[in-house]
Order: C-alpha cells, then structure tokens, then sequence
C-alpha cells in the first residue's frame, strides 16, 4: 500500500525516504493504486539531465479526462465536480456534478472534431473564468489536442505572439467577460490578435455578456448552437504517458515567452498526488483556488488536481472586490469552502481593508489555508493566520513554478508545524539542493544560495515548445546535473526553506511573473523613447511593483512627462497587458553601464528600492556620473 494521504510527521519523513532512496518503486505504486490506465507502463523512469530528457511511465497509455471524469460516474456521478460562482453575487452559482461535466465535455470534444480538430494540433483558449473554460480544456484533452490558455488579461499582442508561437488552429473565446462592474471586449482582443495569425482557421466563441459582437463569416462560430447538435458521447483519444497535454506561457528573463510544454501521465499523477496531500482533501470538502485558470496554478489546482481526486473545485469568475471587499469571505460562507488557496497579494489587499468585513460572515467551514505565488510576508502571514484561520487553519505556503507543473515545497497540513514565511519541507519525491555562485552544492543547514533540484519529478516541464535548446540553457546550464529555478532561498537550522525571491531579471507583480526584457521592448517602441531599463520595487499590496528608467531621445525639446508617462503604460498595455505597467518612471540622461556596455541593473535596482547605502565601487563603470544624477532624481 503506497502512502497515498499522508496524516503525520513521522510517516512524511517515512514516505519522504522512501520517495528519495527508490523513487521508482514510490511513484511505480502510486500510479499503479490510484490511477486507471489504459495500459500501464513498461519503464517509470529514465532522465538525463545534460540533454535534458526526462520520460515517467514510459509505454504507459491513458487519457486525462478519464481519470478526471468518467472514473468518477460510477460512485460520485451526483456530486458537484465543478461549483461556478458568477461575478454578479445575484446570479446564481451553478453546480455542475460529474455526470454533467462527462456530458458537457463530451459534446465539446465532438465540437472540436467537428470543426477539424484532431490529435496534436493546437487550440489556444481565451476565455474568461466561466465553466466553458475547464470544459474547454478537458475536451482539449479527451481528444489529444494540446490546450494553450492564455491568460485573459493579456493583450491582442501578447495574445498573437503565443498563438503564433505554437501555432494554433483555433481560439476558443467568448463574446465579452464580467470583470467586477466592468466588461471587456474579449472578442475584439481576438480579432485584433487574429490579424496576424494567419494560422488560426476557427474561432468559437461562448456566449457571455450577450454584446452584440462581430462575427467574422466563415471563421467565427457561436459555440453553443454547435454544442447543441452535438453528441453527448466521446470515446477517449489514447495517450501515450509522454504525449504532450498542454502549453502554457512564462516570462522569461530575456526573450519572447517561454511556452512550457507538460505531459500526460506523469503531469497527472503528481498534480492529482499533491492536491490530495498539500489540502489534505477529504470527500465532500469544497475546495476553492482564487486563481485564474490562465496560470499554472489553475491548471494544476483548480482543474487536473482536484478532479483527479474526484473533489468538488469551486471557479470564481469576478474579483476580491466587487461589489464589495467581502465577497471572499461571502463566497466561503454561501458555500461553505473548506480549503481555501490565494496569493499573498489578495491577501494584503484584504488586509488594508480591515476586519469588520469579515465578522459579518461565518468562515467556520475554513479547515486548510493555502498560499502561492510569491514569497507571503510575516505580517500577511499572520494577518491570514489569525483573521481567516482563526488560528486553528493551518497554512500551507506552497512553492512552485509553472515549469514544476505541481508544488514542490510545502508543509502538509496538520502534519508539519508552520513558521511564518517559510515554505517549509520539500514534499513527498522533491529533492532540493541550494548551490553557491561557484557551483557549489550547500549541504549544511543555515544557509542561504540558489534553489535547484536535483532529480527529476513526475509534473515537470519537459522541453520549450519549439526551442529545446532554450530549454537546456534556462534551466540546466547553469549548475551540471542540476534543474535551476530562478529563485534564491535560504534554509534554517531543522531544514526548512524560505523563498528569497527571483535571482534573475524576472520580477514577481501581484503574483504574476514579468520579464523586465519585453516590457522594455515595449517601452523602446515609444518614438521619444531612445532607452529603457526596467526593475522591481517593494509595494505594499503588489509584493513587487516595476520602475522604469527612461532615456529621451531629444532630451533639449521640452516635453509635458507626465503625458509622456501615460503614453508609456498605454504602450505596454499594449504590448502585454495592464499588469505590466509602470508605476513609476524616471527620465534620466544615462544608464549605468559596465566598459562592455551592459546595464548595471543591481544599481538601479538598489536606487528604486531607495537603499543606497552599499552601491558597491561605481568607478569602474563606463559613466560613473550617471549614477549620482540618477540618485538625485528619483521618485
Ligand atoms: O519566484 C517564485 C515565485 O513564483 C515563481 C513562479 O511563478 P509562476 O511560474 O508564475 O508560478 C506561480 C504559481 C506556482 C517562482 O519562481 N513563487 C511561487 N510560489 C512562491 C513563490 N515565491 C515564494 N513563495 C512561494 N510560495
């Protein structure tokens, strides 16, 4: 019997041992008790790192959505898969069981064969966080085309940029999306986008807002007359365990995008295995991720996971703040969440807002309190702590990346004691290691370096789609034999890690993972603008927030700075997305630059921050002159 529900410390480090010394035989037998397949595998593992290639359950075959489904229909038919709650609290939530969601993905599988889609090709999906989306995706999956969400924030070129990327056959939207007391445009977005996507052949979209849209004859179909004459019965596509389930987009430190490919079997069996455990999930719990299905963490924790478990995973379609701040604890009270998982960013946006919200409502249901996303300061900590978990909750602060598919540092819920802004323990098969600068390998505790792992894992991402060699460089050059994650961390006396932060030149917004690279690209696109570097800041709310530093082109012609400041953001709303703006931009004459010609970001960085106590020696720059004016300057 493999440790499937681990209920106590000794029995994690019982497990984590084992998962260590014979992590084949480990995941051999949780894939084996709690999976079905429609062939099991003939090898669990082989990997190679210098490559990189990493294969799970080779020669296995199953299909996703069986597990996530139909593997249910039998013993939980009648039991709520899927809970929606819409934006407008007076809506009705609407409660899709399992027998619904077979029904509903079923026919939207026919759908996308129907309009000639077929095993392997790409659909990049665009839609707002309605039920079409998780449907969307499984469907996707049911018969073998590879999803690519893209997060509904982005723009019309950040939308094109990923859908040529992969190229994609067909977007999946929707006539519009709720956002609050707002709606957007999406299917204007599309269309914007689609004008330099000549591989895009279909578009469907959903029905939301009911705006009265343009349809482009002979590309655009409205999705649910389809839906309607389609079948309600879709046998599986037989996946091979390494076949390709998804795509999903990351920044990168420099560069376009980075479309990370995830496989079958071992992408399901990890996800599935980590929910279970990480929220410690138990029949009839309601669980709810405040995440966008257009990030990782949907992905992960809101679909596959969950519904591999066959739990009940609440979507929420609006926002923290409409109509008003309460509307988290309304939704935990209206349907009685038993997990709760967020971003610490939400978290200190809800903290500003003070306490009375949250005593008109019962949170009682609150049984396990998670965070993601970022590194959650002590004072978040404590205000989740004490004002959502009642001090009784625990909370699981979850590290991972979209490159890790599942969590990979974490504490197990009622099993290992919390601290505060620690990530805790690696769980169950995660073998951490923090590297010095040199290369070497940090084996003592109380010390602080560069996060790497050191053996491969079921969920992780296995090339860059289209750019293997991309792959190789980002995440295995810099330390041999070695997946390297960007981040710094430090671990303690017992052996628990703290996340430090990124190492690299991607910034952490509200959660939401930027590469200063494309944002400067955007910021250059200005015709005034001759130069730009962009680094983070502290912000109180967003964990992080961006600050620009300009060069004019003509720096004699005067010019009205604060209109110039909107047009910058204007461009990078644009180009990326409202995410992405600038909250602060200083003009300035120069950058500081090494004699080769490199910008010295670590200056600029510690000006931003305003701690300029220890520049380090600015004379051996090509411009040490810049550095004072700058100072002078900022903002
Ligand atoms: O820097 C780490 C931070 O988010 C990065 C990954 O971002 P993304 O791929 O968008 O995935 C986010 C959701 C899994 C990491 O390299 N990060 C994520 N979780 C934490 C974190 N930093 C500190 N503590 C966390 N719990």
């Amino acid at each position: 019997m493999s440790n499937y529900h681990i209920k106590h410390l000794e029995e994690y480090y019982q497990v984590y041992r084992k998962s260590v010394r014979e992590p084949e035989n480990f995941w051999e037998e949780v894939a084996e008790e709690h999976f079905m397949w429609q062939k099991k595998w003939d090898n669990v593992l082989s990997w190679d790192f210098n490559k990189p290639e990493v294969k799970w359950f080779e020669g296995a075959e199953l299909n996703i959505t069986e597990n996530c489904i139909d593997r249910h229909l039998a013993t939980r038919g009648e039991k709520t898969a899927i809970l929606f709650e819409p934006n407008d609290p007076k809506e009705p939530a609407e409660h899709i069981t399992y027998k619904q969601l077979h029904e509903r993905v079923n026919k939207f599988a026919n759908v996308l064969k129907s309009q000639g889609i077929t095993k392997g090709d790409r659909v990049c999906i665009y839609l707002p966080m309605i039920p079409e989306l998780a449907i969307s995706i499984l469907a996707c999956a049911r018969i073998g085309a590879i999803h690519s969400v893209v997060f509904a924030g982005f723009s019309a070129t950040a939308l094109s940029t990923r859908i040529n990327d992969s190229d994609c056959k067909m977007v999946v939207t929707s006539d519009g999306s709720y956002r609050g007391a707002k709606t957007i445009d999406l299917k204007g977005i599309v269309d914007e986008a689609l004008e330099s996507c000549p591989g895009v052949k279909t578009v469907l979209v959903a029905k939301r807002i009911h705006s009265d849209i343009q349809m482009k004859a002979g590309r655009d179909k409205w999705l649910q007359p389809l839906l309607d004459e389609a079948s309600n019965a879709c046998e599986i596509e037989v996946m091979k365990a390494e076949d390709p389930l998804f795509i999903l987009y990351t920044s990168g430190s420099t560069g376009k995008p980075k479309g990370m490919v995830h496989t079958t079997a071992g992408y399901m069996v990890y996800t599935a295995y980590t929910f279970k455990n990480v929220f410690q999930y138990r029949e009839n719990d309601v669980y709810w991720c405040t995440a966008d299905i257009g990030w990782i963490t949907g992905h992960s924790y809101i679909v596959y996971g969950p519904l591999a478990n066959g739990a009940t995973t609440l979507m929420f379609e609006g926002v923290p703040s409409y109509p008003d701040f309460g509307r988290f604890w309304d939704i935990v009270e209206k349907h009685k969440v038993n997990q709760f998982y967020t971003a610490p960013t939400a978290i200190r946006a809800l903290a500003k807002q003070g306490t009375e919200v949250i005593e008109k409502h019962d949170l009682s249901s609150i049984k396990v309190l998670g965070s993601v996303g970022e590194p959650i300061n002590e004072e978040a900590w404590h205000w989740y702590n004490d004002n959502i978990g009642k001090k009784k909750s625990p909370i699981v602060d979850t590290w991972w990346q979209t490159e890790t598919g599942g969590i990979m540092i974490t504490p197990i819920p009622f099993v290992t004691p919390t601290k505060p802004t620690y990530a805790t323990l690696p769980f169950i098969g995660i073998q951490p290691a923090l590297m010095d600068e040199e290369g070497n390998e940090l084996k003592a505790n109380q010390v602080d370096g560069r996060l790497c792992i050191k053996f491969p894992w079921p969920a992780m991402a296995r090339t860059i789609w289209g750019n293997h060699q991309r792959y190789k460089d980002t995440y295995f050059s810099a330390y041999e034999n070695k997946y390297f994650t960007g981040d710094g961390a430090l671990r303690d006396e017992v052996g628990y890690y703290r996340i430090t932060g990124r190492v690299d030149d991607v910034i952490i917004v509200s959660g939401h993972n930027l590469g200063t690279a494309p944002i400067e690209d955007a910021v250059n696109e200005h015709p005034a603008v001759a130069e730009s570097a962009i680094v983070g800041f502290p912000h109180d709310v967003k964990g992080n927030a961006l600050y620009g530093y300009v060069i004019l082109k003509d720096v004699g012609e005067s010019r009205d700075q604060d209109n110039l400041r909107k047009e910058i953001n204007q461009i990078i709303t644009e180009h990326i997305g409202p995410i992405a703006k600038l909250d602060k931009i200083q003009f300035t004459s120069g950058l500081p630059k090494t004699r080769s010609g490199k910008i010295m970001r670590r200056i600029l960085r510690k000006i931003a921050c305003k701690d300029t106590s220890n520049l380090g020696d600015t004379s051996t720059l090509l411009n040490p002159e810049v550095v004072k004016d700058i100072m002078d300057n900022v903002l």
